[in-house]
């Protein structure tokens, strides 16, 4: 399949350039008109297979099930907002209560806001009030927002930071890049054990006083770093600081939660349970939702201390809500369709691996997984322009794909995305990158 660039579309990004602040719109000229399912279909009728879930957004189809449309076209003709920080209102707890069922034993509080950075910035707060100290830990490579607090934490590229700073009281810790290990090492393990005695040694033993630290915040698995997934044993050994120093561990899962690594919260791949989690992008249905879950042991926010206009918006809620209660039902049948769509993704990654030498890592979990390109294996300088040039390849003959860390593409269709499909979008980026090499 070719696709078609129309004057219609070159038009409508003439006029976005011109009015619209610079964001980070990828190289190939994508302007959406309409999905459903597997598929997007841009303003000059091109039809697309996903294989970026609007950014790991629509883990259940494309524009969600039939049950989020219905659900939000009710509540639309009912009361669109309900000013939820002063007025009660069923439907949010309902939401949350459900969302506290998913959770593991021992979450009881839930915060809604509207956006993943909103929801980081919340649990910042919240971990700083329910500890009464102020510093916090993150990750190089973590992504977390780009609002003053979360871009504090986010350390993945300066281009994010520059002259935003100064950021409040955050100090950033080596993450397990197994890949790139910041230590030089290869062996996963020595990684994971040299990141965390870095972190014990000179973060908690020279610089801050672990009475002065409130929480850990990591993500399970890297999602704009790159698509990197931990060592076991890293996350466990977090949690062990954690506890050993009266520290939080936040859990944020804005990417990785909800079903994308094959269970409802990414960090029970590693059996770890965090303080706080985290959540946004495809816990909202489609909609702007942005969720922070407590342990039920950390209190209550004094009256006044937090709140928003729009957080609890019935719109939202109803959408989220009625994505839950079908990802509820369908949890068993959804596990299997990321393990087996996980097993033939892998597959043809490691064959992809094996055929071409700008192929450098494959990796991820469940169906958040991702292709590290690089000029060589030996050298692993990364590949930019090359994957740039395959997923502009892989837009041009009909699939979505983002990237991510240097020079990663993302791999992150719909969970409910028919095998067919995934073949074919395979076969796409097979094709791509081959052309590339040439
Ligand atoms: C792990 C993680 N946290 C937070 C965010 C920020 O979410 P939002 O763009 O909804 O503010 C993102 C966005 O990509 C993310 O991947």
């Amino acid at each position: 399949m070719t696709i078609r660039i129309t004057k219609r579309v070159r038009d409508a990004i003439a006029k976005d350039k011109k009015v619209m602040y610079t964001s980070t719109r990828e190289h190939y000229p994508f302007v959406v008109d309409r999905g459903a399912g597997d598929y997007a279909w841009d303003i000059a009728g091109n039809r697309y297979i996903d294989f970026s879930s609007f950014i790991s957004t629509y883990n259940l189809g494309v524009n969600g099930t039939a049950e989020v449309r219905h659900a939000v076209k009710s509540q639309v003709d009912k009361l669109m907002h309900a000013a939820f920080l002063d007025y009660y209102a069923e439907l949010p707890v309902r939401f949350a209560e459900n969302i506290l069922s998913m959770m593991p034993r021992g979450f009881g509080r839930v915060f809604f806001s509207n956006s993943g950075t909103e929801a980081n910035e919340d649990a910042i707060k919240l971990a700083r009030l329910f500890t009464k100290r102020s510093y916090i830990i993150g990750f190089y490579g973590g992504f977390h927002g780009r609002s003053l607090g979360s871009l504090g934490l986010t350390a993945t590229s300066t281009a994010h930071r520059e002259h935003f700073g100064p950021f409040p009281s955050v100090v950033h810790a080596l993450y397990p890049y197994t890949y790139r290990c910041p230590f030089g090492t290869d062996d996963p393990e020595e990684c994971s054990k040299a990141c965390i005695d870095h972190i014990e040694r000179n973060i908690l033993g020279k610089e801050y006083s672990p009475k002065e630290v409130a929480a850990i915040f990591v993500e399970p698995v890297q999602g704009e770093g790159g698509y990197i997934v931990p060592p076991r044993s890293f996350i466990k050994e977090l949690r062990r600081i954690a506890d050993e120093n009266d520290i939080l561990l936040v859990a944020d899962e804005v990417q990785s939660g909800y079903m994308r690594t094959g269970k409802f919260l990414a960090m029970e791949n590693f059996g770890v349970t965090a303080d706080i989690y985290t959540m946004a992008k495809a816990i909202g249905g489609g909609f702007p939702v942005g969720v922070t879950v407590g342990k039920s042991s950390l209190g209550d926010t004094p009256p006044g201390s937090h709140a928003g206009t729009f957080g609890g918006n019935l719109v939202a809620m109803a959408a989220g809500n009625a994505a839950l209660g079908h990802l509820k039902r369908n949890r068993r049948k959804l596990e299997s369709m990321v393990k087996e769509r996980n097993r033939y993704i892998m597959k043809r990654l490691n064959r992809m691996k094996e055929a071409y030498e700008i192929v450098g890592d494959v990796r991820g979990l469940g169906l958040m997984l991702a292709v590290e390109f690089v000029k060589s294996k030996r050298t692993k300088t990364p590949a930019v322009k090359e994957r740039d040039a395959i997923l502009e390849g892989c837009f041009n003959n009909g699939l979505l794909a983002l990237p991510c860390g240097a020079s990663t593409a993302r791999i992150i269709p719909p969970i409910t995305m028919s095998m067919a499909n995934i073949r074919k979008g395979m076969d796409i980026l097979d094709d791509s990158i081959r052309k590339t090499c040439r």
